[in-house]
C-alpha cells in the first residue's frame, strides 16, 4: 500500500517535471497547483514553471556541469524513498566528502549542502524582539547563517559563488538564459525586453525570483510522512515511534522540540520542526572538510559571520551558532550538522545525549567512534537542552525511529 502511494506521488511530480523539459512550446503544467498571483505578464503558475527550468539548467554553470539540482536533488518524488532518494540534498555527499564539489573540479564549499524543501517557510531574517521579549533573538533567513534575507536573494549566491556554479558576472549568467530553450518563456513571464542587452541587473533578478516561485511550490513541501498521516488520523505508531516523540517533546528527556519545534511557523500548514531559531550545540570540526580545520586557519563562527549581525554589532553573542534546521525527511539527508561531521542519526542523538559527558579526553582514543572532540566553537554552546540527556540505548533507537516517521511519500494528504 505504501509504495502504491509513492507512486502517485511520483506521477504528479513526473507529471511537472515532463512539463518543464527544456521544450519552448508551452511548457506549462496547468495541473500543477501552482501558487497564485505572479509577475507582469504571467501568472505564478507559469514563473514557477520558468523557475523549475533555470533550477535545472546545468548550463548556467561555469563548465556547464551544474545546477541547482546537482546539490538539491529533486529526486525524493520522482525516484520514489530509499537510498537513492535526497530530499533536496546533495546526492553526492557522504561523511568522508561532506560538502559539495563546485562546477570547478576539486574546489569544494565549507558547508553541508541542507535540504531546499520546506525552506520556503523560512521568514525574512530578523531579529525578533516581540516573541519572547526577554530573550530576543535572530530568526529565519536562508543559509546556515541567514546571510541572504529570503529564497530570492539566496538564489542570486549559487551562480556566481567561486565554490559553486563561478559564473563571471550576473551578464554571463543571463546570457546564457537568451540562448536557453525556454528563453521564450521568460519573455513571456517577464515581458518581451527583459532579456535585452542593457536590462541584465533586473533580469538577474527575476532569474532569482522565477526560482524561488518555484521553490515556492508544493512539491517543495509535500507533507506527506508517517508523521502527517498520525497527526490526520489515518496511521498509527509503533511503540517505538510513539515512544521516540514523547522522548522528543519539551517536556519529554531529550527536549529536541525546545528547538526542533513541534508548533507551526512561518505560515505553514504542518509542524516543521523548527521555527527557523540559531543556537551553538557545540557540533566539532569535521577534519574531512576541505576548508581545513581551526588548526589550519578555518572556524567556522555561523551566524556571527553575517554581515548583518557583524552590522549589528552582535557577532559575539552569536558566534558558533546555526539555524536549526527542518528533520523532514531527516532520514534521506546524511550526513548531519554544517559540516556534516556526524555519519547516521543513531551518532547524532548520542552526540546530543552524551556530548557532555563523553568529551575525548585520551591519545587513546578514537574520535567520533569513542568520544566526542571538543565544539567547533564553544561560546554561547547550549547547555540547557542538550548534552547530558541521560538516555538510555533503546531510548536513543526510539528517537532515531520517530525521526524516521518524518520521511514524505508515506501517504497522499
Ligand atoms: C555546489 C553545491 C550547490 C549548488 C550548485 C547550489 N547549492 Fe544551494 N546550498 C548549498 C550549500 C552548501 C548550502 C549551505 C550554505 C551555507 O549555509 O553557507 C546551500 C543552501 C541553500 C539554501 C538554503 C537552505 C536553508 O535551509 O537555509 C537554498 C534554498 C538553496 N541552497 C537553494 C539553491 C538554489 C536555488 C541553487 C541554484 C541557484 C543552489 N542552491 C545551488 C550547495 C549548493
Ligand atoms: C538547543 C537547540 C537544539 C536542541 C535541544 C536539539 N537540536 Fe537538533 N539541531 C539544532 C541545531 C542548531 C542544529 C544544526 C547544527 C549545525 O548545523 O551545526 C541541529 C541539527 C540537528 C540534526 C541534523 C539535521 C541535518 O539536516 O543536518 C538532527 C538530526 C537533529 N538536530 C536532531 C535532534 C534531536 C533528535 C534532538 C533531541 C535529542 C535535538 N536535535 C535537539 C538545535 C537543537
Amino acid at each position: 500500500m505504501k509504495k502504491q502511494i509513492v507512486a502517485v506521488a511520483g506521477l504528479s511530480v513526473a507529471l511537472l517535471l515532463a512539463g518543464c523539459g527544456g521544450s519552448t512550446e508551452d511548457p506549462v503544467d496547468q495541473s500543477m497547483p501552482g501558487n497564485p498571483g505572479g509577475g507582469p505578464g504571467g501568472s505564478g503558475m507559469t514563473k514557477s514553471a520558468l523557475g523549475a527550468m533555470l533550477y535545472k539548467d546545468t548550463n548556467l554553470s561555469k563548465n556547464g556541469n551544474q545546477s541547482c539540482e546537482s546539490c538539491h536533488s529533486l529526486d525524493l518524488l520522482t525516484g520514489g524513498s530509499g537510498t537513492t532518494a535526497r530530499a533536496f540534498a546533495d546526492p553526492g555527499s557522504s561523511v568522508s566528502n561532506p560538502v559539495s564539489e563546485g562546477s570547478d573540479n576539486g574546489v569544494f564549499g565549507d558547508r553541508n549542502a541542507p535540504t531546499a524543501a520546506y525552506a520556503m517557510f523560512s521568514p525574512d531574517f530578523h531579529y525578533d524582539t516581540t516573541t519572547d521579549p526577554a530573550n530576543p533573538r535572530y530568526i529565519g533567513g536562508q543559509f546556515l547563517d541567514g546571510r541572504a534575507v529570503d529564497l530570492a536573494e539566496q538564489a542570486k549566491g549559487p551562480f556566481l559563488n567561486p565554490k559553486e556554479m563561478n559564473m563571471a558576472d550576473e551578464a554571463a549568467v543571463v546570457a546564457k538564459v537568451r540562448d536557453a530553450g525556454y528563453a521564450a518563456m521568460f519573455r513571456q513571464v517577464f515581458g518581451a525586453s527583459s532579456l535585452d542587452v542593457g536590462n541584465e541587473a533586473t533580469a538577474y533578478n527575476q532569474i532569482a525570483e522565477a526560482i524561488a516561485e518555484f521553490e515556492r511550490t508544493p512539491m517543495f513541501a509535500p507533507f506527506s510522512s508517517k508523521f502527517d498521516a498520525v497527526q490526520a488520523g489515518l496511521a498509527t505508531f509503533t511503540s517505538e515511534e510513539q515512544n521516540g516523540f514523547d522522548l522528543f517533546q519539551v517536556d519529554g528527556k531529550g527536549k529536541c522540540a525546545e528547538c526542533h519545534k513541534l508548533e507551526r511557523a512561518g505560515g505553514s500548514s504542518g509542524v516543521l520542526f523548527t521555527d527557523f531559531s540559531y543556537w551553538n550545540i557545540g557540533v566539532p570540526q569535521n577534519p574531512n572538510n576541505p576548508a581545513g580545520t581551526t588548526a589550519t586557519g578555518f572556524t567556522d563562527t555561523g551566524l556571527a559571520a553575517n554581515p548583518q549581525v557583524i552590522a549589528d554589532g552582535r557577532a559575539a553573542s552569536e558566534r558558533g551558532k546555526f539555524k536549526v534546521p527542518t528533520l523532514r525527511n531527516v532520514e534521506l539527508t546524511a550526513p548531519y550538522m554544517h559540516n556534516g561531521v556526524l555519519e547516521t542519526l543513531e551518532q547524532v542523538v548520542n552526540f546530543y545525549n552524551t556530548r557532555d559527558t563523553n568529551n575525548c579526553w585520551s591519545n587513546t582514543q578514537t574520535p567520533f567512534v569513542d568520544c566526542w572532540p571538543d565544539p567547533e566553537v564553544s561560546d554561547n554552546l547550549d547547555v540547557t537542552f542538550s548534552g547530558d540527556l541521560l538516555l538510555t540505548a533503546q531510548e536513543e533507537s526510539d528517537l532515531v525511529a520517530f525521526m524516521k516517521t518524518l520521511t514524505d511519500g508515506y501517504f497522499t494528504p
